[in-house]
């Protein structure tokens, strides 16, 4: 593709629309939670049950989610609504590793069952990941992670789950278009 890197990454994540966000919830070591989203997310495997989320690195290098997966072994992947739209924006923003934009954007957290990195308690649907493999595309400069967890356990909000049921008009997720640009999910078609 004859394109520059940043018309490259524009026309590609404009392109494959839209995409569900992923807010993932991590612990750096000195324990500072850390909240960002990534909306190159997809299922890899349903047995075992595999999620998957890719992160660019920044010119500094690593993003602190990459960094606190790599130590930790352990994230959260928390669903994200239309209600979460500013926040989960804001949440987008370069903080130092020792802010929590949990704490900068208003979310609060509940403890997680089987890791320590909290999940966000305004999720209606959050997994428990554990780090299954990372894969690494691209050289210095243009590096690319693809972080693959294994669920370990799925808490959801009263109502939006009945066994493997999703309500998805309690769920209410958010969409990525590019940019700034999000969509809601609320008028279904069926064919
Ligand atoms: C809705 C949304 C989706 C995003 N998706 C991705 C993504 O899939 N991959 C990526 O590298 N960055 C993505 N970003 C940018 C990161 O969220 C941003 O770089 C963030 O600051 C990373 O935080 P961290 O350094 O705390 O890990 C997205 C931003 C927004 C607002």
């Amino acid at each position: 593709m004859s394109m520059t890197e940043d018309s490259r990454y524009k026309f590609l994540t404009g392109s494959v629309v839209p995409r569900p966000i992923a807010l993932v919830t991590s612990l750096s070591e000195e324990g500072v939670l850390n909240a960002a989203p990534f909306s190159q997310y997809v299922i890899v495997s349903v047995t075992p049950p595999l999620l998957a989320f890719v992160a660019h690195d920044l010119p500094g290098g690593a993003k602190d989610t990459v960094r606190n997966v790599l130590a930790t072994k352990t994230f959260v992947i928390n669903s994200v609504t239309e209600s979460m739209a500013e926040q989960v924006q804001q949440c987008s923003q370069l903080y130092p590793p020792s802010v929590s934009e949990v704490d900068e954007v208003g979310f609060t957290t509940v403890p997680s069952l089987h890791i320590r990195p909290a999940r966000i308690a305004q999720s209606p649907l959050q997994f428990e990941c554990r780090l299954e493999r990372t894969v690494e595309f691209g050289g210095t400069g243009s590096r690319t992670t693809m972080i693959v967890g294994e669920v370990l356990a799925v808490h959801s909000a009263a109502g939006v789950v009945s066994g493997h049921r999703v309500d998805h008009s309690r769920l209410s997720p958010l969409g990525r278009i590019a940019g700034r640009a999000y969509c809601r999910t609320g008028e279904v078609i069926h064919v």
